[in-house]
C-alpha cells in the first residue's frame, strides 16, 4: 500500500475513533471489543486499536429461536411470504446483484443488535443520524433498501401493521438465495421478529473486516453464537456480489498471477480504491460452492484466504468437492443467524420494540 494511502486509512480510523465517543455508554453491549475497534477494516491502525480483543466472549444473546415460528403470518397475512418474494424477484430480474446486497443485509443486520431490522433505520426515536448505515462496514456498501421498502409497503398495504420490517429482511435473504441458486437453497424462515428503536453507528464493530484473522473471525462468529463451521459455510456467500478495490489491493501478490493482474487493471493499480470487482471471477451471479473452490488464490480478502488453515480446511474441501452438502448446510446457517438477538412478544428486549410502519423510521417518526 502506498504511503499516501496508508495515512487516508490512518485519518479514517482516527475519524471512526472520535466518532465513537469516549468509552462509556453502550461499550457494555458487546464488551470483548474496545470502543473504536473495528477488527480487520482498518489496517495498521485497527491492529492497534484492536489488541485487546477478548478471544473468548460469551455470546450476548444465544440463536435460540425462542419465540420465532415457521408460518408465523398464516393467519395474521398469509400472503406476506408472497408478497415478499415477488418484490424480490422483481428486482433480482432487474439486477442480480441486488440478490447479493439484500444476502448481506441480512448479515450485517443480524450481527448487529440482533435482527431487529436496525439495519434499515436512518432516522431514530432519539433523532440518532448516525445509524449502523452511516458506519464504515456499511456506507456506499449495503444495497437492497428499496426492495425492502417495497416488499413493506406491498404487506402494509394487504395486511396493515402486521409483518415486522426484521421479517422482511429475513424472508429477503432467503428469498435471494433461492433465486440466485436456481432453487437449490430453499428453507422455511422461522418468523415473528418484532422492529427494534435503536441504531448506532458505533456498534457495527461486531463485524468482522476483511482483513481478519481466522482467529478475530472464529471470536466474532463466537460472540454471536455462531460456531467456526457456520462461520465457513456462511462466508460462502463471497461466491456472489462485487467488492471495492480498497479491500484487497493489498494483497494482490498473494493471489493467482492472472488473476491479480486483472485485478491490477480493474483497480487502476490502487488508483481506484472505490472501483467494484465481482468476488467470484468463475461464476459472479451464482449461489454455489464456486467460493471453496477459489480459495485461496481466487478469494478477494485476507478473511477469506484465512478459510486456507489447518482448522477449516477439511470443510473448505468437503464444500468444494460437495455442492449439495454446502446448500444444506449454508440453508441452516441462514436460518441460525435469523436467530441471532430476535426481538419477540416472548422476549421483546428492553430497548423498545414494534411493528414499523415504514422500514427506515420507527413509528414515533411516522
Ligand atoms: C466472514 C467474515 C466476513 C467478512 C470479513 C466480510 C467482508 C465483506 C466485504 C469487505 C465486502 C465488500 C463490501 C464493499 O466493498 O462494499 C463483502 C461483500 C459481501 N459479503 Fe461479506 N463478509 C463476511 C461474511 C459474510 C457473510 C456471513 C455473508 C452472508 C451470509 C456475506 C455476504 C456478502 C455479500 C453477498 C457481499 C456482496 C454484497 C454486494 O454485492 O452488494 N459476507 N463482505
Ligand atoms: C455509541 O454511539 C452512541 C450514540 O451516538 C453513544 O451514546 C455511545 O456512547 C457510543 N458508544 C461508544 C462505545 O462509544
Ligand atoms: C399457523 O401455524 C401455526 C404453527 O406455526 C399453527 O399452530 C396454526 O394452527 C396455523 N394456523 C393456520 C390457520 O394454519
Ligand atoms: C432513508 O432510506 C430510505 C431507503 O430505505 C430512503 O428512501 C429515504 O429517503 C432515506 N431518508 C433519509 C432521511 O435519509
Ligand atoms: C483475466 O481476464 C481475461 C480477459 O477478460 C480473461 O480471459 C481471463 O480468464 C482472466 N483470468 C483470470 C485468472 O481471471
Ligand atoms: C488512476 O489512478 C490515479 C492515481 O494513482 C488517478 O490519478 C487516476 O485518475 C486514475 N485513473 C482512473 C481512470 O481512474
Ligand atoms: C494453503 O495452505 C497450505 C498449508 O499451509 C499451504 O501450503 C498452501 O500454500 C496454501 N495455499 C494453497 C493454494 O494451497
Amino acid at each position: 500500500m502506498a504511503a499516501d494511502k496508508q495515512l487516508a486509512a490512518l485519518a479514517v480510523a482516527m475519524l471512526a475513533l472520535l466518532a465513537a465517543g469516549p468509552a462509556a455508554g453502550l461499550v457494555h453491549y458487546q464488551s470483548y471489543l474496545p470502543a473504536g475497534c473495528y477488527v480487520g477494516w482498518f489496517p495498521f491502525v485497527g491492529k492497534l486499536m484492536c489488541q485487546t480483543l477478548n478471544p473468548n466472549p460469551s455470546p450476548k444473546h444465544a440463536p435460540t429461536g425462542n419465540g420465532l415460528s415457521p408460518d408465523y403470518y398464516n393467519s395474521t397475512c398469509p400472503d406476506a411470504e408472497y408478497l415478499v418474494w415477488e418484490a424480490v424477484k422483481n428486482a433480482i430480474d432487474e439486477n442480480r446483484g441486488i440478490g447479493a446486497g439484500l444476502i448481506r443485509l441480512f448479515f450485517h443486520d443480524a450481527f448487529v443488535r440482533g435482527a431487529d431490522a436496525s439495519v434499515l433505520l436512518n432516522t431514530t426515536a432519539s433523532n440518532n443520524l448516525d445509524t449502523e448505515r452511516t458506519a464504515p462496514p456499511n456506507a456506499n456498501s449495503l444495497r437492497g433498501f428499496e426492495v425492502i421498502d417495497a416488499a413493506k409497503a406491498a404487506v402494509e398495504d394487504a395486511c396493515p401493521g402486521v409483518v415486522s420490517c426484521a421479517d422482511i429482511v429475513a424472508f429477503a435473504a432467503r428469498d435471494a438465495s433461492k433465486i440466485l441458486s436456481y432453487g437449490s437453497i430453499d428453507f422455511d424462515v422461522p418468523a415473528g421478529r418484532l422492529d427494534g428503536l435503536q441504531s448506532f453507528a458505533n456498534e457495527t464493530n461486531t463485524l468482522p473486516g476483511p482483513g481478519s484473522s481466522l482467529a478475530q473471525l472464529k471470536t466474532m462468529f463466537a460472540a454471536q453464537g455462531l460456531s467456526t463451521a457456520d462461520m465457513v459455510t456462511l462466508s460462502g456467500a463471497h461466491t456472489i456480489g462485487t467488492s471495492r478495490c480498497r479491500f484487497f489491493t493489498g494483497r494482490l501478490s498473494a493471489m493467482d498471477p492472472a488473476y491479480a493482474k486483472n485485478l491490477s487493471a480493474a483497480c487502476n493499480g490502487t488508483g481506484s480504491p472505490d472501483n467494484r470487482v465481482d468476488q467470484d471471477p468463475f461464476t459472479p451471479n451464482d449461489l454455489d460452492n464456486q467460493y471453496y473452490k477459489n480459495i485461496d488464490k481466487f478469494v478477494l480478502f485476507a478473511s477469506d484466504a484465512a478459510l486456507n488453515s489447518t482448522e477449516t480446511i477439511g470443510q473448505v474441501t468437503a464444500n468444494a468437492n460437495s455442492p449439495t452438502k454446502w446448500q444444506s448446510d449454508f440453508a441452516a446457517a441462514m436460518v441460525k443467524m435469523g436467530k441471532i438477538g430476535v426481538k419477540t412478544r416472548a422476549s421483546p428486549g428492553t430497548d423498545g420494540v414494534e411493528i414499523r410502519k415504514v422500514c427506515w423510521k420507527v413509528n414515533s417518526n411516522y
